[in-house]
C-alpha cells in the first residue's frame, strides 16, 4: 500500500495525498506552522514553491527578529492564536492564569498513524480497516506557556477528503481559560471566492445562498444551543464561475449538532481565511493542569469539478464513515405518521383504520407521532412522562404495538427526550431538571423548556424511562424530536466559574444519551428532527441514518429545502412526506403526483389520514408505493445529481445514478406553467455514453450518449406544478 503522508525532514513539509487531492504543510522560519496548498492532486512537491517574503506596513515580525519580510500578520498559517502578531481571526483564544489572551504557537512535534482514532463522546468519521486512511497529528506547543495543541488530519485513499480536530492539552500546574478553540483553519492565497452557505428558518431551511467574499470578516453561525434551521453547519469557498459542473469547490461539514461558528475572512492582502469550530459566543472551558479539550471534526471536500462532485464526496463520506446503523444500506421503510393527519387529536380506535389502509395500500410503517404519553392532549402538558396516556390506549401501548404487528407493519414511536412541561410528573418531581438561571424566570417556547442534559442524573431520568418502553421489543422506529432552542443557560451542577462550558456540556450529554440509546438497541432505526429539520448535521447522522428534512410538506417549497440539503447531505438521512391539498402550511394546491415525486427525493413516507381520501386517490397512493419499490434502491443510494434549481429557474430537476450506472431517475418539476411556453430540455449525466437505456414507462429506447447529450425534452401541459419523473434501465 502507498504511502498516503509523507514528511520531508530537508524542506520540512508534510504532504498528505492520494490519488486525487494533496495537502501541503510547512514548518516556516521561527518554527511557525505554514499552510501551503489543499487541492487537486500533486505528485512530489519539490520543496521551492515558498509562501514570497515582502515588508508590510503594520504587519510586524518575529519577536526578537529583525527580518521584516516575514510576519504572522500575512503568513498562510495553518492554526492562529490570538495574542500573537497575527491581526486576523483567530482560530484559539486561551486566558492565561496572568489574565493575558497571549499564545505563541509553534511546531513541536508530529506523528503519523495508520487508520484513524475514534474521538471520545463526540460523534466522528470511522475507518472499516486501517488502511483506508492515515492520520498526521502535529503537535503546536505555545512557546511561553504550557499549552499544547495537537492538530489532526486524516486521509482517506479514496476520498476527496480530508478531516481535521484538534485536541488541546494543558501540561502546566495552573488551569488555562479556554475562550474560543477552532477545529480547523485554512489560508488561501490569490483567490477571489464566493462563499455558499445554507441559511434557513423554521419550515423554510438550507436554502443555497451565494456571497462574495470582500474586505472583511463574514460570520454564518448558531447560538441557540443546537446546529440550528437557520444556519446549517456548513461552508463551501467556491471561485466566481464556479457552478454545479465547472470549477473549484472546498466543503467544510461541521460534525457537531451545537453552537457553530465558521468565520471567512478577507484580509487586506487579498488572502482568505477560514476558521471553522464551536461557537465562542458564551464558551469559556476551564482546562486544568492535565485536562484535554477534544474540539469535534471538520470534515473538508475538495471538487475540482462544481458543487456535484463535492456534495458526492460529502454524500459517500456521511454514507460510508458516518452514519453507523444498521440500516444505512437498506432500503428505508415507507411510513404513514399521524401528525398531520390527527395532531393531537387521536386514540386507538381512530388510529387502528389508518393502519388497515395503510396494509392494504402496501405502506410498511406506522409511526405514532406526538400526544401518546402522559396526559398530552395538546402541547402545553407532559414533556418528560414518558408513559403512556391511557385515555387514548386504555389497552395500553403494547395492544396497540402488536395490532401494528399483526397487520405487518412495522411500529414507530415518537420521543422528545431533551424536553420538559411544567405541567408534568418530571417537573413536580424534580423541577430542578429545567435548565433555568437561579432567580430568574426562564423562557418557555411551544410553552416547553429545556433539559438540563449537562447532568447526568437527568439523562439517566430520561434513559430510564425510554428503556421501560423500548425493553418491550415492540417499538422498531423512534423519531427523535426537539421543539425549541436553548435559552437559559445554565448547569445546576456547576459553579459559577464553569457557567461557560454549558452549551457544550448540553451537546456531550446529548450524545451520550444518544449513544446509550444506539447502543442498548441496536435493531432500531432512529430518525432525527428538530422541528422539521433543525439539527440536520453530520453529527446526528453518527446517531439517526435519516431526518425529517422540513416541518413544511408543501411540495414547492420542498424543492428548495432538499435542493439546498442535498449539497452536503445523502439522499437516504432526508425524510420527506405526500401530504394533503391545499398544504398545511402554506394552503397551496399541488397535483398529487407533483407530491409523490417530490417526495420520492428522499425516503418517502405520508402524511395525511388515509382514511379520509376518496378511493380514487387511495389507489393513487398504492401506485406511487408499489413505484417507489421499484426505484427506491437507486434513489436513496445512487450517485446523485442536481441539474436545475427551482431558485434560480422555473424549473427543478434531479437525477440519480446506480453506482454501476445500469439504472437512472430522473424527476423534473416545472413551476409555473405559461400560456406561450419555451421548450425546454433536460440533459442527463454521469449515464454510461455506450448504453442503451430503457424508460420503464413507455418501453421508448435511448443511448446513454443521447439522454446526457441530445436531451429529453420537457413536457409541456396546462396548469402549475407539474411534475415528471423517468425511471431508465440498461438493456445492454
Ligand atoms: C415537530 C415535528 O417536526 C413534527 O413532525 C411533529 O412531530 C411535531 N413536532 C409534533 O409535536
Amino acid at each position: 500500500m502507498n504511502q498516503l503522508i509523507n514528511f520531508d525532514k530537508k524542506n520540512k513539509v508534510f504532504h498528505l495525498h492520494n490519488d486525487q487531492i494533496s495537502y501541503l504543510l510547512e514548518i516556516e522560519d521561527g518554527n511557525t506552522l505554514a499552510h501551503l496548498y489543499f487541492g487537486k492532486r500533486i505528485k512530489n512537491y519539490h520543496g521551492e514553491l515558498h509562501y514570497p517574503r515582502l515588508d508590510r506596513g503594520f504587519s510586524g515580525n518575529l519577536p526578537g527578529s529583525l527580518d521584516r519580510t516575514f510576519s504572522k500578520d500575512s503568513l498562510l498559517q495553518e492554526y492562529s492564536s490570538a495574542g500573537e502578531m497575527d491581526f486576523r481571526t483567530p482560530a484559539i483564544i486561551a486566558r492565561q492564569k496572568d489574565g493575558s489572551n497571549a499564545t505563541f504557537l509553534t511546531y513541536e512535534d508530529y506523528q503519523i498513524i495508520q487508520g484513524k482514532p475514534d474521538l471520545e463522546g463526540l460523534p466522528h468519521s470511522w475507518v472499516k480497516d486501517k488502511d483506508e486512511a492515515e492520520t498526521l497529528i502535529i503537535t503546536l506547543k505555545d512557546e511561553y506557556g504550557d499549552l499544547k495543541f495537537d492538530l489532526l488530519y486524516t486521509i482517506y485513499r479514496d476520498r476527496p477528503v480530508i478531516v481535521r480536530s484538534v485536541k488541546v492539552r494543558n501540561t502546566g500546574k495552573d488551569t488555562i481559560k479556554l475562550e474560543k478553540v477552532a477545529s480547523m483553519q485554512m489560508d488561501f492565497v490569490d483567490r477571489n471566492f464566493d462563499t455558499i452557505t445554507l441559511p434557513g428558518a423554521h419550515a423554510n431551511e438550507r436554502h443555497m445562498q451565494r456571497n462574495h467574499v470582500n474586505q472583511g470578516i463574514h460570520v454564518y453561525s448558531s447560538i441557540r444551543g443546537t446546529s440550528s434551521h437557520q444556519m446549517n453547519p456548513f461552508v463551501a469557498l467556491v471561485d466566481k464561475d464556479t457552478n454545479e459542473f465547472v470549477g473549484d469547490a472546498y466543503g467544510f461539514a461541521f460534525v457537531y449538532s451545537g453552537n457553530h461558528k465558521f468565520e471567512i475572512e478577507k484580509d487586506p492582502y487579498a488572502q482568505t481565511r477560514i476558521v471553522v469550530g464551536i461557537n465562542d459566543y458564551n464558551f469559556n472551558w476551564k482546562l486544568k493542569s492535565a485536562d484535554s479539550f477534544q474540539t469535534p471534526e471538520v470534515i473538508m471536500a475538495y471538487s475540482d469539478r462544481g458543487l456535484n462532485k463535492m456534495s458526492q464526496a460529502f454524500h459517500s463520506l456521511i454514507h460510508d464513515r458516518i452514519i453507523r446503523s444498521k440500516y444505512k444500506d437498506q432500503v428505508r421503510p415507507i411510513l404513514v405518521n399521524n401528525w398531520e393527519a390527527t395532531y393531537f387529536d387521536f386514540d386507538e380506535d381512530k388510529l387502528k383504520p389508518i393502519v388497515d389502509d395503510a396494509k392494504r395500500l402496501g405502506i410498511e410503517m406506522f409511526v405514532l407521532d406526538d400526544g401518546w404519553f402522559g396526559h398530552r392532549d395538546d402541547d402545553n402538558s407532559s414533556l418528560g412522562d414518558w408513559a403512556v396516556f391511557k385515555k387514548k390506549f386504555p389497552h395500553g401501548l403494547d395492544n396497540f404495538a402488536d395490532y401494528v404487528h399483526e397487520q405487518g407493519l412495522k411500529f414507530g414511536l415518537w420521543f422528545e427526550p431533551e424536553m420538559i412541561s411544567i405541567d408534568s410528573d418530571l417537573y413536580k418531581a424534580h423541577p430542578d431538571y429545567l435548565m433555568s438561571v437561579p432567580g430568574r424566570k426562564p423562557s418557555p417556547a411551544r410553552n416547553q423548556y429545556v433539559l438540563d442534559l449537562g447532568r447526568e442524573e437527568v439523562r439517566n431520568n430520561i434513559f430510564d424511562q425510554m428503556k421501560a418502553i423500548l425493553d418491550s421489543g415492540k417499538i422498531d422506529y423512534i423519531k427523535w424530536d426537539m421543539n425549541r432552542h436553548l435559552s437559559d443557560i445554565y448547569e445546576a451542577d456547576l459553579p459559577a466559574s464553569r457557567q461557560g462550558e454549558v452549551y457544550h456540556r448540553y451537546v456531550l450529554g446529548l450524545y451520550d444519551l444518544l449513544e446509550k440509546i444506539v447502543d442498548r438497541y441496536p435493531d432500531l432505526l432512529i430518525e432525527g428532527c428538530s422541528g422539521g429539520g433543525g439539527r440536520f448535521d453530520a453529527g446526528m447522522a453518527y446517531y439517526n441514518p435519516q431526518i425529517w428534512a422540513s416541518d413544511n410538506s408543501d411540495a414547492i417549497d420542498r424543492l428548495k429545502i432538499q435542493y439546498g440539503t442535498s449539497l452536503v447531505y445523502p439522499q437516504s438521512m432526508m425524510t420527506s412526506h405526500v401530504s394533503v391539498s391545499p398544504n398545511e402550511q402554506n394552503g397551496r394546491i399541488t397535483p398529487f403526483n407533483t407530491r409523490g415525486v417530490v417526495a420520492m427525493w428522499g425516503d418517502l413516507g405520508y402524511e395525511l389520514d388515509l382514511t379520509k381520501m376518496s378511493e380514487e386517490d387511495r389507489k393513487l397512493v398504492a401506485e406511487q408505493v408499489e413505484e417507489y419499490k421499484k426505484i427506491r434502491k437507486v434513489t436513496q443510494y445512487g450517485r446523485f445529481y442536481r441539474l436545475k434549481s427551482a431558485q434560480t429557474s422555473n424549473q427543478c430537476a434531479w437525477e440519480t445514478v446506480s453506482h454501476d450506472q445500469t439504472e437512472v431517475v430522473l424527476s423534473t418539476v416545472k413551476v409555473m406553467a405559461s400560456a406561450q411556453p419555451y421548450f425546454t430540455k433536460t440533459k442527463l449525466v454521469g449515464l454510461d455514453p455506450d448504453r442503451r437505456y430503457e424508460d420503464q414507462a413507455s418501453h421508448k429506447v435511448y443511448g446513454g450518449d443521447e439522454l446526457m447529450n441530445l436531451g429529453i425534452y420537457d413536457p409541456v401541459e396546462h396548469g402549475d406544478f407539474m411534475a415528471y419523473m423517468y425511471h431508465f434501465k440498461a438493456i445492454d
